[in-house]
């Protein structure tokens, strides 16, 4: 173990995977520059999602729902809050995710390079939430703009300029909410945002700083993670044709998902979630004192060859136990259904509607720096 080296956040301009996977190998723990431990080990990794004691959730001084929640009380929000993203609730929008997608591949030039990323995987993965949460659609281009700003102001490290990007998104969603307040409201009272308004924990209900962080987790972060994976998916396929037409041809959604889950390891976009240390802990030979800030590197332990052999080898069925996108332990994501679903269908209307799909000119495409993976740009031209 080296100290102080940097990782992710300070790989600008390379493939960060090229980076951890040069790591790797000699260091299952390495020290980043801002004094994090980053885990870069699949089985390290795993160690501590698992060890909900000694790897505390609780890494913010803000209020997250339920991500940043440990123990007992994180156990009563999950339980109410996962039913809004089981397959069986997410069932009746398959139709508008799919009106949402043919509409936005039918709008899409043919035969001249288009952003996979921010002209399809951001439109779409906006334009789906909308419609999934019952959000009005003149928010499109604010919800689009705060996905950049976020990114950017992650990036930057910047405190204040984070807090003016988080109390920008608390004011959108203060807005959504306060239609749904009241007898007057014109709203269908069962959407998926009044439902959640309505929700108890423990026998009482949200308080509204809490519905605001779950709300804040279900878009925020994530139109942006949904994002990233089109353009990664995109990729993929531009450059496997074959792939292309086997998934083109008509193929079971089970098989179509497990190829999604299976690129996305190859090229994992969602790159790390943090912990805190609550005591003394010793991973990977490594010595952690109590309060030790650490990072799981998702991307890293999805492409370690101690367990999935050549990582950029894609086998499905083989890989699919070991797969970390979604993470793993008691935080694994409870969106992975409604993700897979929307991605799933986003691909399926632009394979119907296409004769190909290709990479443009490469100085259209660009790799996404921390704290985003997969690709800022890419270039694609549909046929
Ligand atoms: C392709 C897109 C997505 C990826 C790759 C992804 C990945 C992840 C990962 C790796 C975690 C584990 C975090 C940890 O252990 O600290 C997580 C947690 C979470 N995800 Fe996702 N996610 C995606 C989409 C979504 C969607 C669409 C939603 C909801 C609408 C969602 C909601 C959440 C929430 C609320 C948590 C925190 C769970 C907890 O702490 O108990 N995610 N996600």
């Amino acid at each position: 173990m080296t100290d102080h080296m940097p990782d992710d956040l300070s790989a600008i301009d390379r493939d960060l995977r090229a980076y951890t996977d040069e790591l790797r190998p000699r260091h299952g723990v390495v020290r980043n520059i801002q004094g994090e431990w980053v885990l870069l080990r699949h089985d390290l990794v795993v160690q501590a999602a698992q060890d909900h004691d000694r790897f505390s959730n609780a890494v913010s001084s803000h209020l997250q729902v339920p991500n940043g929640i440990d123990a007992a009380e994180h156990t009563a929000y999950r339980e109410a809050l996962d039913d809004f993203l089981s397959p069986a609730a997410l069932a009746p929008f398959v139709k508008a995710f799919r009106q949402v997608a043919s509409d936005l591949v039918a709008s899409l030039p043919r035969n001249v390079p288009v952003d996979a990323v921010s002209e399809f995987g951001v439109r779409f993965a906006v334009r789906a939430q909308s419609a999934w949460l019952s959000w009005p659609t003149e928010l499109e281009d604010r919800l689009v703009d705060w996905v950049a700003q976020n990114h950017a102001a992650t990036r930057s490290g910047d405190r204040s300029r984070m807090r003016q990007v988080a109390q920008a998104f608390d004011d959108l969603v203060r807005s959504v909410m306060l239609p749904r307040r009241g007898v007057e409201s014109k709203h269908d009272l069962n959407d998926v945002t009044a439902r959640l308004m309505r929700t108890e924990v423990n026998g009482r209900p949200l308080s509204d700083a809490e519905i605001v962080s779950i709300l804040r987790n279900w878009t925020g972060g994530d139109l942006g993670s949904i994002a990233q994976c089109i353009g990664v998916l995109l990729h993929c396929l531009a450059t496997r044709p074959f792939l292309q037409d086997h998934l083109r041809n008509g193929v079971p959604a089970a098989e179509f998902d497990a190829i999604i889950d299976e690129i996305l390891r190859v090229d994992d976009p969602f790159i790390s979630n943090r912990r805190v240390t609550t005591c003394p802990v010793t991973i990977g030979g490594v010595d952690l004192p109590q309060g030790a800030r650490v990072k799981l590197n998702w991307t890293s332990a999805n492409r370690d060859e101690a367990v999935f052999g050549d990582p950029d080898a894609m086998e499905p069925d083989r890989n699919a136990e070991h797969n970390l996108v979604y993470g793993i332990g008691k935080h694994v994501c409870p969106g992975r259904h409604l993700a897979t679903l929307e991605m799933r269908i986003a691909l399926q209307e632009l394979l119907a509607a296409t004769l190909s799909v290709a990479l443009g000119p490469q100085h259209l495409a660009q790799r996404a720096v921390s704290p985003v993976g997969g690709w800022a740009k890419l270039a694609i031209v549909l046929t």
